[in-house]
């Protein structure tokens, strides 16, 4: 019974051209659609530095963070965290863990959770293992927000709002200012998600824009812009105590090992230095933008996470398949990760990437938009 039923499923995701495989990334192949924003993560000459610095770490941490897994070097990151953010600071193993582990710990079925309709599959998990009742504001849609607010904000012991700054599939990104004024208007707990702004904005959106103080829990997954592996998470001590004590996917699970540590003390130790990187991206960004505005197409993007939306499952991987031929990487999104009919082709700039690149791309774009349909 199981296997049949898993295998019509399967069927129907091949009948509607969303079959997922898993592929090695053809090296010949420019890839634009790495998360690496900064170009950290494949930087030969950063890599050089650091192991000549860490020569001979340890691979595993063999143990839990309450065992042996807080070893010196993982202290020492949540030190040299905590004097950036002036904050309490607490290191999951990655981004989906820490999401969902702030959520699941702290929302019960006294809570109401009112979350932005797109937020990450980490914050939707921890929402559903909190039992807490949740409420959906339309994407990026803070008058809806008040609206559930004003509705809501009587009836329950507790509300948490969540947000991310910028968002993975469309590119756009929260008015972190406005939404601070409404918690101060309704008192909420707020979380807020900087996987795809950390590294972009330095130390991240809310650091830069010294929003820190207003955010109850500010997480900061490290897999993206941070070029590595792990998460920040930044709260009060009391959370932070209480996560050490209660928290399921922070307690029960093998610490990282001192390698991926090492490179994120690293990071953090230079991330003022690569103002150069940060400035260069500005430009592909706004590049980018003006060459999609010449061709004509279609995003909600602001930064550089640029989603070109195509619709239709077929048209997409006709489309993928060319820039393939071309020798572009590039991965079409589809549902269940974006709404149905609204699948895409999502790139992210990096500075590994030059300007020629970019140019050369938008117009394969172009000529692919207007011949496949
Ligand atoms: C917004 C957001 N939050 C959290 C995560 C999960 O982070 P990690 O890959 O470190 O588990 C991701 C990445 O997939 C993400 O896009």
């Amino acid at each position: 019974m199981l296997k049949e039923k898993i295998k019509k499923e399967l069927e129907n995701f091949k009948d509607e051209n969303r079959f997922r495989k898993l592929t090695i990334l053809n090296q010949d192949f420019l890839n634009l659609s790495s998360n690496d924003y900064m170009g950290f993560g494949n930087n030969a000459l950063l890599i050089e530095e650091f192991y000549k610095k860490y020569p001979n770490l340890a691979l595993s941490s063999s143990s839990s963070r309450l065992i042996s897994g807080s070893y010196s070097l993982v202290m020492k990151l949540e030190e040299l965290a905590e004097n950036i953010y002036k904050k309490p600071v607490l290191f999951f193993n990655s981004g989906f863990d820490c999401n969902c582990c702030v959520i699941e710990t702290f929302c019960d079925e006294k809570t109401l959770v009112i979350s932005d309709k797109l937020n990450h599959a980490s914050i939707h998990d921890g929402i559903l293992h909190s039992k807490a009742t949740l409420l959906r504001y339309k994407h990026l849609d803070l008058s809806h927000l008040k609206i559930l607010l004003k509705k809501n904000k009587d009836k329950f012991e507790n509300i948490f709002v969540i947000s991310e700054t910028i968002y993975s599939m469309d590119g756009d990104c929260v008015h972190l200012e406005e939404l601070i004024s409404l918690k101060k208007e309704f008192n909420f707990s707020l979380v807020i998600d900087e996987a795809h702004s950390f590294g972009v904005y330095s130390y991240g959106m809310a650091h830069s824009k010294n929003l820190i103080e207003h955010i109850d829990f500010l997480t900061i997954p490290l897999g993206k812009g941070g070029g590595s592996t792990g998460s920040y998470l930044i709260c009060n001590q009391l959370y932070k105590d209480y996560i050490i004590n209660k928290g399921r996917k922070f307690i029960y699970t093998t610490a990282l090992p001192p390698i991926n540590i090492a490179w994120n003390i690293f990071i953090l130790e230079k991330m003022e230095l690569f103002k150069d990187k940060r400035q260069y991206l500005i430009e592909l960004q706004e590049l980018a933008h003006s060459l999609i505005k010449k061709y004509n197409m279609n995003t909600l993007s602001t930064t550089h996470i640029i989603s070109i939306i195509i619709g239709d499952n077929e048209r997409l991987d006709k489309i993928t398949n060319y820039l393939k031929e071309k020798k572009y990487f590039v991965y079409g999104v589809k549902e269940p990760t974006v709404p149905k009919g609204t699948s895409r082709i999502r790139i992210g700039l990096s500075p590994s990437l030059s300007k020629d690149n970019i140019i050369d791309f938008f117009q394969e774009l172009n000529y692919a938009l207007n011949t496949f349909f």
